[in-house]
C-alpha cells in the first residue's frame, strides 16, 4: 500500500503519522500565560535535539477540526518559559485527564490533581510528582503552517534540571526500570519503557563490525538466521581462527549434531538451528564457532 499524503484527509493522515512514528516521549509542559495564570498539557510531538546547547522541542499543533491554537501555544508566545517534565507509569492517568481541553485560565494541575512546585529559574511551576523536570527558556517558537494540524515548534533551552535520585542506578546513571517513563502511541495506546517491553543491544561504536554483506553466502542465505541474527554476527570484526572452530566441533552439542545426520544440508540445518539459539542467548562469538563447522 502507498499513500501520498495529499490525496487524504489530514486526520486520516495524522492517524497513520501517529500510528507508526511510535513510541514517542511525553513532553508534560506547564506555561503561563501574561497575566501568570498556570496551564499545564502533554505534548507527544516531543524529543531532545542537541546536547550542546541542551534543547528539547515540542509541538502543540493548531487544532484540525477549526484551527484554532492551543493554550500552550498562546502562553509561549506571550511568556517565552516552560517546565518539561516526564511522565511516569504512576502520573500517567491523572496527564490524561489533563490533556481535557479546558477554557482558558483553568489550572490543569489543580483539575489532574498534581501538586505544583515553584522553579527556580522560571515562572511556570514544575510537576512535583515528575520524576525528571526540565525548567525551560523558549528560545524560538517556529510555526510549520497556518492550517489546521500545523505544528508548531517550540524550541526550548535546558536551564536547570530536576531529577528525583530514586531513579538512578548505582552510577549515578537513570535507571530505566526506576524511571518507569511512559510513551505514546496511535490511537488510544501507550507504551510503558520499562520491564519487559526494553532490552538492551551493543553499540557498534568502539568495534568495525565486518558488516552482513562479508559474512560467507552459506551462513547469509540461511532458512533459520533472522535479519536480527544476521544484524549480531555482522557487528564482530572477525571470524574465529580455523583452530578454535575446529577445538569447538568436539564439544557434545555440536558433536552430537556431527554423528547424527549423514547429509551435509541437514547437518548445516541444525548447526544453523543451534547458531540461532545461541544468538537469542547473546552467544555472539560461540555462535560463529558453530557456523564455521560447515
Ligand atoms: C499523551 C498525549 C499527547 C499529546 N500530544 C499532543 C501533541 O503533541 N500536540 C498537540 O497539539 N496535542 C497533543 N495532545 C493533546 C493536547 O494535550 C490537548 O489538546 C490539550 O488540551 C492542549 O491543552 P492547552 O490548550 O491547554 O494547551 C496530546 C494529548 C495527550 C494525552
Amino acid at each position: 500500500m502507498i499513500i501520498n499524503p495529499k490525496g487524504i484527509s489530514t486526520s486520516e493522515l495524522h492517524g497513520y503519522l501517529l500510528g507508526a512514528v511510535t513510541p514517542r516521549p511525553i513532553a508534560f509542559a506547564s506555561t503561563v500565560d501574561k497575566a501568570g495564570n498556570v496551564n499545564l498539557s502533554p505534548f507527544s510531538f516531543f524529543n531532545v535535539f542537541s546536547a550542546n546547547p541542551p534543547i528539547l522541542i515540542f509541538s502543540p499543533s493548531r487544532r484540525g477540526r477549526d484551527n484554532t491554537t492551543k493554550h500552550t501555544l498562546d502562553n509561549v508566545l506571550e511568556h517565552p518559559e516552560t517546565v518539561v517534565s516526564i511522565v511516569s507509569n504512576e502520573m500517567v492517568q491523572q496527564m490524561s485527564l489533563s490533556s481535557t481541553e479546558y477554557e482558558k485560565g483553568i489550572n490543569e494541575f489543580t483539575k489532574a490533581g498534581f501538586n505544583q512546585e515553584p522553579s527556580d529559574r522560571v515562572k511556570p511551576p514544575r510537576v512535583l510528582e515528575a520524576p525528571v523536570s526540565f525548567e525551560c527558556k523558549v528560545q524560538e517558537v517556529k510555526s510549520l503552517g497556518k492550517e489546521g494540524g500545523a505544528g508548531q515548534l517550540v524550541i526550548c533551552e535546558v536551564l536547570l534540571i530536576h531529577l528525583d535520585e530514586k531513579i538512578l542506578d548505582e552510577n549515578g546513571r537513570i535507571n530505566p526500570n526506576k524511571l518507569n517513563a511512559v510513551g505514546r502511541m496511535g490511537g488510544d495506546w501507550y507504551v510503558k519503557a520499562f520491564g519487559d517491553a526494553i532490552f538492551e543491544v551493543a553499540k557498534p561504536l568502539k568495534t568495525k563490525g565486518m558488516g552482513v554483506d562479508r559474512i560467507p553466502d552459506r551462513i547469509r542465505i540461511s532458512t533459520v538466521l533472522t535479519g536480527n541474527h544476521l544484524g549480531m554476527l555482522g557487528n564482530v570484526e572477525q571470524l574465529p581462527s580455523r583452530k578454535d572452530v575446529q577445538d569447538f566441533a568436539n564439544e557434545p552439542e555440536v558433536s552430537t549434531i556431527l554423528d547424527s545426520f549423514d547429509d551435509e544440508e541437514n547437518i548445516r540445518l541444525e548447526l544453523h538451528k543451534l547458531a540461532a539459539k545461541l544468538l537469542n542467548e547473546g552467544e555472539v562469538d560461540t555462535a560463529w564457532k558453530v557456523l564455521m563447522i560447515r
